[in-house]
């Protein structure tokens, strides 16, 4: 008989989920608006802690793009992206008709590296255009180099847009991710820390800033008892069933964030006499990771060491899934026709990296069975 699957993430309910969606129903509030929608940002706002505002949008990619809408990006701009992260940071720049610039990453948290950003920037000023925004990236939970990243951005005028998917509840010198940029993103898809089945949300700095969100998402309709329009509408607010979901998921969230943080201290204990292989951990006291996603390279020392395929190879013989880590944008055929500013650093990540089960929900059972699989391979 075929083991269970063991999922590299996989949604994990909290158990007042339904009691939130049942509110939901008993009201009638079954639409993209109501109690659940703002409770829900209410939720977020509190436990980003900052003076921040929340608007709750149908996912993370919707988020990344209204940030560009509000930004002014247009055809013919330039916005500097995290070259190592999933393709729905970039997308967006493209949806606008913008031009996307990738930039490599720095090894110690593999998110945008600070001395590769200046270069681009002052290239393409040099070049004739100056980018319209920088979008960086907190991969896997692990924040970017804050400090360094907005020294830079604010002394050449550029706006950070923050994707904060994978972040949420992420710290860097104690000031939550998804607070520090223009804008911030997060994600409540399935797989994420936390999930409402799919969803995100724009963090903003005023409130003029989150009712610009919130109208663009539903269509901007202007002042009218009729349907009028002044501007291009979206439909990207968040459902209120969705809603309810984060609601009970919310009250969740830390509890889960610790036992993935404890996933990623198993896998450290597991590694602890591999001098091939490197878990990745914070770099200093500074950083505070949700280690949404534990994360592995794997430097063959010669010929016959192990490889990052060795072991997702013997992980799948078991149905535990375990994946490479994301291809860089500048590597992807639908982006490599774009500039690209640094080094082999995200492109040495991808061929040596794997990212291991991580769920807040796995059982000893589970964690037994990838612990054989790595002890037996190394
Ligand atoms: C880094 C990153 N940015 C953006 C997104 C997009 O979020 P969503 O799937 O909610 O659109 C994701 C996740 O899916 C992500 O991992």
């Amino acid at each position: 008989m075929e083991k269970s699957k063991i999922w590299l993430s996989s949604p994990h309910m909290g158990g007042n989920e339904q009691a939130y969606i049942k509110d939901a129903f008993d009201s009638n509030w079954v639409a993209p608006l109501g109690p659940n929608v703002n409770g829900f940002e209410q939720d977020i706002e509190k436990y980003l802690s900052q003076d921040v505002y929340v608007s709750a949008l149908s996912s993370g990619t919707a988020a990344l793009h209204l940030s560009l809408i509000m930004l002014g990006v247009g055809a013919g701009d330039e916005v500097i992206c995290q070259s190592m992260t999933f393709s729905a940071s970039a997308n967006p720049i493209v949806y606008q008709g913008a031009t996307p610039v990738f930039v490599d990453s720095e090894p110690d948290t593999w998110n945008l590296c600070p001395n590769a950003l200046e270069d681009a920037i002052k290239d393409r000023i040099a070049k004739g255009k100056k980018p319209k925004a920088i979008i960086a990236v907190h991969l896997y939970g692990m924040p970017f180099k804050a400090d360094e990243i907005l020294e830079i951005a604010n002394r050449y005028e550029i706006p950070v847009v923050e994707d904060s998917a994978e972040a949420l509840g992420s710290t860097y010198k104690g000031k939550k991710c998804g607070t520090f940029g223009e804008f911030g993103v997060l994600s409540f898809n399935g797989n994420k820390i936390i999930t409402t089945s799919g969803g995100g949300a724009l963090v903003t700095k005023s409130k003029e800033k989150k009712d610009k969100a919130v109208f663009l998402s539903t269509q901007a309709r202007d002042n009218a008892p009729h349907y009028q329009h002044s501007e291009i509408g979206y439909n990207y607010r968040m459902s209120n069933i969705c809603a309810g979901i984060g609601r009970g998921q919310m009250e969740v969230l830390d509890a889960h964030i610790e036992k993935r943080r404890a996933m990623n201290s198993f896998y450290s204990g597991l590694f602890k006499s591999n001098d091939s292989v490197t878990v990745l951990t914070e770099p200093t006291s500074d950083y505070f990771s949700n280690h949404w996603l534990s994360a592995i390279t794997i430097s063959p020392d010669n010929d016959k060491s192990l490889t990052r395929e060795d072991l997702r190879k013997a992980l799948e013989v078991e149905n535990i899934e375990s994946r490479p880590l994301w291809k860089p944008m500048h590597m992807q055929p639908v982006f490599e026709k774009y500039p690209y500013y640094g080094g082999k650093v995200s492109e040495k990540l991808f061929e040596d990296g794997l990212c291991l089960p991580s769920g807040s929900n796995l059982t000893g059972n589970e964690r037994d069975r990838i612990k054989e699989v790595i002890t037996g391979l190394f």
